[in-house]
């Protein structure tokens, strides 16, 4: 997800129509394969009791414990028997309506490149761990799956409508940062926390953030931070839960009834706020002095 791109643009020389590029599997290093190898422990052995069941469960049926970087060919053969979804290799990021027409084929782009050891904390540009790692595990979910298809579908909906920052901020709250209830407690099923060592602890565990119910139309009222930890983070109560809150709302006359609602504080906290963590903000405060 991106913007700041032309509508009209054209992929880039070698790549396809719709923006995918081989692979080109055999082309990755040994160095490469071993620094996949070494986030995905890494990862790995902080995740259980942190992560959603059914995304440490996608992990497995997925197989993607074998070493190495994944085989998109491989991986979509697997997740085509279980879900019809795929995974293919874009040159970056993409235009939002081919990323959205994507989805809503049930194809998830990822990029093929892998990040250098000096950024294995943090980038900011996704790579393949980030977008395999963290985003293709919950494609095995049934109910996830259909989620991220209907988003695609909204997504060019919201094109049309001049709404596309309210339905990235609900992909930002969700797929990429969000938190799930469970019975065991709260665990983390967005992307950008699973596939990060720092975030996947304080988005759960730190005093700072605050932790809200989700609310859909809170949530399209709420930016986000794209260069740090997020102040807020919104709680799903199941994945069936914000598949209907979704799928069966009409979000044009949600859209039209948010145009003069302003915009909140990333670290706002509302009366009507379902409030399960109110944050100290003592990391915000921390970074803001610094
Ligand atoms: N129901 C939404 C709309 O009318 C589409 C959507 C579904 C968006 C699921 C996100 C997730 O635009
Ligand atoms: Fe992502």
């Amino acid at each position: 997800m991106s913007d700041a791109k032309l509508l009209l643009s054209s992929p880039p020389p070698g790549a396809a129509a719709d923006w995918t590029i081989p692979q080109a599997w055999s082309a990755y290093r040994p160095a490469e394969h071993a620094l996949w190898d070494t986030l995905f422990e890494r990862q790995c052995q902080m995740l259980p009791g942190r992560a959603a069941p059914a995304f440490l469960q996608g992990l497995d049926v997925l197989r993607l414990s074998k070493p190495g970087i994944p085989d998109f060919e491989e991986l979509s053969a697997r997740l085509q028997g279980l879900t019809g979804w795929s995974v293919v290799a874009a040159p970056g990021l993409v235009p939002d309506e081919v990323f959205f027409r994507h989805l809503a084929n049930r194809t998830f782009v990822a990029g093929r490149f892998i990040r250098t050891p000096e950024q294995i904390d943090y980038l900011q540009e996704p790579d393949i761990f980030h977008d395999v790692f963290g985003h293709v595990p919950l494609l095995a979910d049934p109910v996830f799956a259909d989620y991220m298809q209907a988003y695609g579908e909204g997504g060019l909906k919201s094109l049309t409508l001049g709404a596309l920052h309210r339905l990235a901020r609900l992909y930002w709250y969700t797929v990429e940062f969000g938190l799930i209830q469970s019975d065991e407690g709260l665990r983390i099923f967005g992307a950008g926390i699973v596939s990060s060592h720092g975030e996947s602890h304080f988005a759960l565990d730190d005093p700072s953030p605050n932790r809200l119910g989700f609310d859909l139309k809170r949530v399209m009222r709420t930016p986000y931070k794209i260069d740090d930890y997020q102040e807020t983070y919104f709680v799903i109560d199941s994945f069936e839960d914000l598949l209907r809150q979704t799928l069966e709302a009409d979000f044009a006359p949600i859209y039209r009834s948010l145009e003069r609602a302003p915009d909140l504080r990333t670290d706002s906290l509302l009366t009507t706020d379902r409030v399960i963590q109110k944050g100290t903000g003592a990391y915000a405060r921390m970074k803001a002095a610094s």
